[in-house]
């Protein structure tokens, strides 16, 4: 190999470049800063545009404090489009989950909605990010009451980024033999770290528990300390998304871990409505279309008195049974009516 010529070019006309080197490599972050000045000014003078820019952006840098190798920003940029090799390489402990969930079928509050594509698309540009000595953000914890969409989400946005997303098994990452499961949560992050991925911890407080809870043993101690380990140091392209409903009992290190925390709420009646409408769509029902009727779905929405979108789905579910008991000669309307009258009754609410 040859050197190349406009590198040998580079080194005449910007004789400084020597001592910018050795400012680099002895760590004078000040003679550093003057010499990357006098290499710009140089670059001015001739009307290098590239190089001024390269110099620009790594001078940047330099304000901040994060003085990127190059070579570590290719390696990390080529990271974000390796794809998975074989599905036989998936290690215990994890599945692959394949889905088809669109995140135009998540209702969300419009600032939730915000923070998530932000998230998305900071990693779908990850180039421009990683090229401002940025990493895109990659971890991500969803929390809130059961039933409100943190597992739907997580599809929905594995679905958007179009790469694949696999699910943490406890039970079979989980061993009684010392040591393992440490072992195993390691391989977990290896594989993922081999290609652009999503890793899902769903209920991660299963493993996540506070450390100094007195009912943990030093086994589920030093898994947490793993994860921590492993979270600090998963690289931008695998992402890493949490979901619980106990985010108290979460270790509050791990919590830390997460560069976004979002909370999806308990729905509005508005967006009850919005659901109602979607869900009975999927079943080919356009209940209440005439202007008379325009606020029964409202009515609907507020009579059932929901906890989250899970309950109403299965009351959406009651609807269609009914009208398929009814062998489909009654109105939608009717169905929904009868589905009312019976379903307190089979919703027995289990006391605490
Ligand atoms: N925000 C939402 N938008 C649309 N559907 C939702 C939403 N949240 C929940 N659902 C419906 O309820 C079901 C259960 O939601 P899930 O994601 O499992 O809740 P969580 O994980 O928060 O307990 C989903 O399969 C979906 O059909
Ligand atoms: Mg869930």
């Amino acid at each position: 190999m040859h050197t190349h010529p406009t590198a040998r070019a580079m080194l005449h006309q910007y004789p400084n470049i020597e001592q910018l080197l050795r400012a680099g490599f002895s760590g004078d972050r000040n003679a550093f800063r003057t010499e990357l000045e006098e290499i710009q000014k140089a670059a001015e003078t001739a009307g290098d545009e590239v190089s001024l820019r390269i110099l620009q952006s790594a001078s940047a840098g330099v304000e901040r404090g994060v003085v990127e190798d190059k070579t570590d920003l290719s390696q990390k940029e080529a990271a974000f489009s390796r794809t998975l090799q074989s599905e036989d390489d998936i290690p215990v402990g994890l599945s692959l989950l394949k889905t088809n969930v669109s995140m135009d079928h998540v209702i969300l509050p419009e600032h939730v909605k915000k923070i998530l594509y932000d998230f998305l698309n900071e990693q779908k540009n990850n180039k421009k990010y990683l090229d401002a000595g940025l990493d895109p953000r990659n971890k991500a914890l969803l929390f809130g009451p059961p039933g409100n969409g943190k597992t739907q989400v997580t599809k929905a946005l594995a679905n958007y980024m179009g790469c694949p997303l696999y699910m943490v098994r406890y039970d079979a990452l989980i061993s009684q033999k010392p040591g393992e499961t440490s072992k195993r949560l390691r391989a977990v992050f290896d594989f993922a770290k081999t290609h652009r991925c999503i890793l899902f911890f769903d209920e991660i407080d299963a493993i996540g528990k506070e450390r100094d809870d007195p009912n943990e043993t030093g086994e589920m101690k030093r898994v947490v300390s793993m994860l921590l380990v492993q979270l600090d140091d998963v690289p931008p392209h695998v992402m890493v998304l949490g979901a619980t409903n106990h985010a108290k009992m979460l270790d509050r290190a791990i919590l830390r871990r997460f560069h976004i925390r979002v909370v999806l709420p308990q729905p509005s009646a508005d967006e009850f409505e919005k659901y109602l409408h979607m869900a009975y769509a999927k079943f080919g029902h356009y209940p209440y279309q005439t202007v008379t009727h325009r606020n029964e779905m409202r009515i609907l929405g507020i009579r059932l008195q929901p906890e989250n979108f899970a309950d109403t789905e299965v009351f959406v579910e009651d609807c269609h049974r009914t009208w398929i008991r009814h062998d489909k000669e009654i109105t939608i309307e009717a169905a929904i009516k009868e589905a009312i009258a019976n379903w307190s009754d089979t919703r027995t609410k289990v006391p605490k």
